[in-house]
């Protein structure tokens, strides 16, 4: 079964869609079948960065019920034969803000594409939409840039994927814990309080659930005077959130990733001495070595 990457921020615009579009290359590069998958319901745009301005099927076809299986709408890229894209939907209000069960039905077509692994391109925000895409992966990277409103909404994102992790899981297990998921949580503490009250393993089970979410933060943007403390957002995840956040690369800000941009042609491709270029090749061995250590996999 394929890998599932997913790629998310809290915030927009801070380089999530660049990020997934240039590690799909270079994933493709080093002998994956990789599938890059637009689930940015509201503001879709991957296939733009990949070249494709006009795809022949969208997600909106499947969604529509036009194709049938999701994988039917995956479409092979010139730039690379490895790689395929799904390309995102957002065209109408109805894909943009589908029903839960269409969402589930979505989550489940993404265990039958055959490739070795799959990005998955997501939107802004922690909408219920954005969070389940996300926690779907096997393995979680969240984008961020030096700004500290999108270092603040990385920490609010984490945070509210951690409670919902932990929620989905008491769901599946007991139906009595709809009580525990029917209320509004503004932080992990009062979820484990709530979790240790519904029954006697509750509180160490949502622990060990907490302690197995490891998302990795891919830093973008970068430069010599703007950085993060990712230590101090380290030990601040880790106080309350519970798990412990990886840095898997930092990107640094470079005119070359705009005009890349401007080309639809990925970085790596079409400025591969960049150093943006340099340090998306340094973030995909680092993402190869997660890939190849089973146990650093979501369970
Ligand atoms: N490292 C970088 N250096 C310079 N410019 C960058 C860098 N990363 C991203 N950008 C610029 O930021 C723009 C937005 O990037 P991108 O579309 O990937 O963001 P996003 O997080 O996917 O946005 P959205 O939330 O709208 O989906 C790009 O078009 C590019 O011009
Ligand atoms: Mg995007």
């Amino acid at each position: 079964m394929a890998s599932i990457i997913s790629i998310a921020s809290g915030k927009g615009g801070v380089g999530k869609s660049v990020v997934a579009a240039n590690l799909s290359v270079l994933l493709a590069q080093q002998g994956k079948q990789v599938v890059l998958a637009d689930l940015d319901t509201g503001g879709a745009d991957c296939h733009v960065l990949v070249g494709l301005l006009n795809p022949p099927l969208t997600l909106t076809d499947y969604l529509n019920h036009g194709v049938d299986r999701l994988i039917d709408v995956a479409q092979p890229l010139p730039i690379h034969p490895n790689l395929r894209i799904i390309p995102g939907t957002g065209d109408t209000l109805a894909t943009a803000n589908m029903p839960y069960a269409q969402k589930k039905r979505l989550i489940r077509q993404f265990q039958d594409i055959e490739a070795d692994v799959i990005v998955v391109d997501i939107g802004a925000g922690c909408s219920y939409h954005t969070l389940d895409f996300f926690l779907m992966a096997d393995y979680h990277v969240a984008v961020a840039t030096p700004d500290p409103t999108s270092v603040l909404d990385l920490y609010r994102f984490i945070k509210l994927a951690a409670i919902r992790r932990v929620l989905s899981m008491f769901i599946t297990r007991d139906v009595m814990a709809e009580g525990l998921a029917n209320r509004d949580y503004s932080s992990v503490k009062e979820v484990l309080d709530v979790a240790g009250k519904t029954d006697t393993s509750g509180r160490t089970l949502a622990e060990t659930t907490l302690q197995a979410f490891q998302p990795a933060l891919i830093l973008n943007r970068a430069t010599g005077r703007a950085r993060v403390n990712v230590s101090q957002l380290k030990a601040l995840l880790k106080e309350y959130v519970g798990g412990n956040l990886m840095l898997l690369g930092e990107i640094p800000d470079d005119p070359a990733m705009e005009q890349a941009v401007r080309a639809y042609v990925p970085v790596v491709l079409h400025a591969p001495a960049s150093p943006a270029a340099a340090a998306l090749n340094r973030t995909t061995e680092a993402l190869l070595q997660l890939l190849n250590n089973p146990s650093s996999k979501a369970a």
